[in-house]
């Protein structure tokens, strides 16, 4: 998609499409009598008869003989922030006659000149992501060309903007493809081959094989590997900033390209849906590609500890124990809670590579889902300053999520009887804090914000500007959370 900034041009542009944000009681004032005057009238005539309710992302197509005018509902004006500018975005596009190549886009609202344009090329590049990739009736959409009418003196501000949001959107639908894709076209090995696609510049990109991982006794990730017969991955990516800097943020992502449950095995139903298991993963892969565009003054290490979950003969059974790479044992109870025993070795080699702070990203567990829905991510953390300064960044990239309770009480509930920690708390009280406590513990000191993205890393149907299928959920705030720091 090529984005362009038309400063001050209303008439003489060469657009399939105008797309019109109109907000509840707008007239025909400012920016939108320049649109009437361009339309001789017609704009306020709809306007005035009341017919287009501009209810959120509600659309009305009009011909006028030349292009082609799509009024899109921003809803009210003094509720409009970033995200609903990218949701108005995302939805302009979709709704636009298929035959449309170019738009131009007139900014509404009141955000600064670079928050819009961010908002329009995120938006709109998110919404023009489609997961039917194996249909062989798939057409791409047709649109290439998206101009946005700025203000005279905005131009360059709109443009940076635009870049950005194109840089992360991007990131975003790379992400989303990787997640899915189905497990037998995105193998630890396949994870591990896209990631190293981001190599290049001021990222580095490493693959650790079964015998890395064996050489650091990583027994956590190697016993849930143990069942499967792909081999597993340690994908380790390294961002270096400009200049030298104090503060290593590591952000960890699950990789599990399938959770069967392994021995504890899932029930059929949905299991498919078990191929999404890596979004934490992918979101982190995802996240280290945008970091050549943005280029923030601190070091970030990304990890992704890659396996399936499988009921193999050599599968771990539950009552093992198993040792992870900082000695600590863990009993497993439950061979379905495999994410927690893969981020264990994943947050300990965080910790030896010089973290100096740590995000985990994970599709962790069902609990979640009953406790926040699929709409919010759950956040977790050991540290107020540093969980304070990811929802910030969360709120500015536009993505909800919201904290939930961590005491020390909880991580109790995970103490072994036979071994130092068990994998499940045996309680089928508050799973997602009791997963989130077992994760602490191997934390320990590190400031450590865990993202429960298990409801928000799926749409199970279309929703706004985001198609059914994977979201690349915790992506722009872990890219915002490193923007934000120095
Ligand atoms: N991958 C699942 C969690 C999940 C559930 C992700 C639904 C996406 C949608 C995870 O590995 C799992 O199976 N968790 C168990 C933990 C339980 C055995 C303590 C769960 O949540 O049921
Ligand atoms: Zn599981
Ligand atoms: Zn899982």
């Amino acid at each position: 998609m090529q984005y362009d900034v038309s400063a001050g041009k209303m008439a003489g542009r060469d657009t399939d499409a105008l797309i019109v944000p109109v907000f509840e009681g707008d007239k025909p004032a400012g920016k939108l009598e320049e649109v009437d005057a361009l339309l001789g009238g017609l704009l306020g005539k709809v306007l005035d008869s009341g017919e287009f309710e501009p209810k959120l992302n509600k659309t009305m197509l009009l011909h006028t003989g030349g292009e082609r005018v799509l009024l899109i509902g921003g809803g009210k004006r003094k509720e409009h922030d970033f995200d609903k500018a990218q949701q108005l975005a995302g939805a302009a596009v979709r709704a636009l006659p298929g035959i449309c190549r170019s738009a131009a886009f007139v900014p509404r609202g009141d955000l600064a000149p670079q928050a819009q344009g961010q908002a329009v090329s995120e938006g709109a590049g998110i919404a023009l992501f489609r997961p039917d990739f194996y249909k062989s009736d798939r057409k791409d959409p047709k649109l290439e060309r998206i101009e946005l009418l700025a203000g005279k003196g905005d131009a360059k501000a709109v443009e940076r903007g635009l870049e950005d949001g194109q840089a992360l959107a991007e990131a975003v639908n790379f992400a989303r493809r990787l997640a899915d894709e189905p497990s037998n076209l995105m193998t630890p090995t396949h994870l591990a081959e896209a990631a190293t696609t981001i190599a290049g510049g001021p990222i580095a990109v490493q693959v650790l094989e079964r015998e890395d991982m064996e050489r650091m006794s990583m027994g956590s990730l190697l016993g849930v590997a143990k069942g499967s017969d792909e081999p597993p991955k340690l994908i380790v990516m390294r961002y270096k900033a400009p200049k030298k800097s104090k503060v290593t943020v590591a952000l960890v992502g699950k990789g599990i390209t399938f959770d069967t449950g392994g021995i504890s095995l899932k029930p059929a139903t949905h299991m498919d849906e078990m191929k999404t298991d890596m979004s934490g993963g992918a979101a982190v892969i995802g996240a280290m590609r945008t970091l050549a565009h943005f280029r923030p003054d601190v070091n970030v290490l990304g990890i992704v500890p890659a396996t399936e979950n499988m009921p193999g003969g050599h599968a771990i059974k539950p009552g093992d124990v198993l040792r992870a790479s900082n000695g600590k044992t863990i009993e497993v109870l439950n061979t379905d809670a495999e994410g927690r025993l893969v981020l264990a070795d994943g947050i300990i080699y965080a910790r030896n590579h010089g973290a100096t702070h740590l995000v985990d990203i994970a599709t962790l567990t069902g609990a979640i889902v009953t406790a926040l829905g699929k709409i919010t991510t759950g956040v977790f953390g050991n540290n107020q300053e540093w969980t304070d300064q990811l929802l910030a960044a969360a709120k500015r990239a536009g993505e909800k999520m919201w904290q939930m309770p961590m005491f020390q009480e909880y991580a109790d509930m995970m103490k072994g009887d036979i071994s130092d920690l068990k994998n499940i708390s045996g309680s089928t009280e508050a799973g997602s804090i009791t997963a989130a406590g077992f994760l602490m513990a191997f934390a320990e000191d590190t400031p450590w914000v865990h993202l429960d993205i298990a409801g928000t890393a799926r749409a199970g149907k279309d929703r706004g500007y985001m198609a059914k299928g994977a979201t690349g959920a915790g992506l722009r705030t872990m890219v915002e959370l490193v923007r934000g720091l120095s």
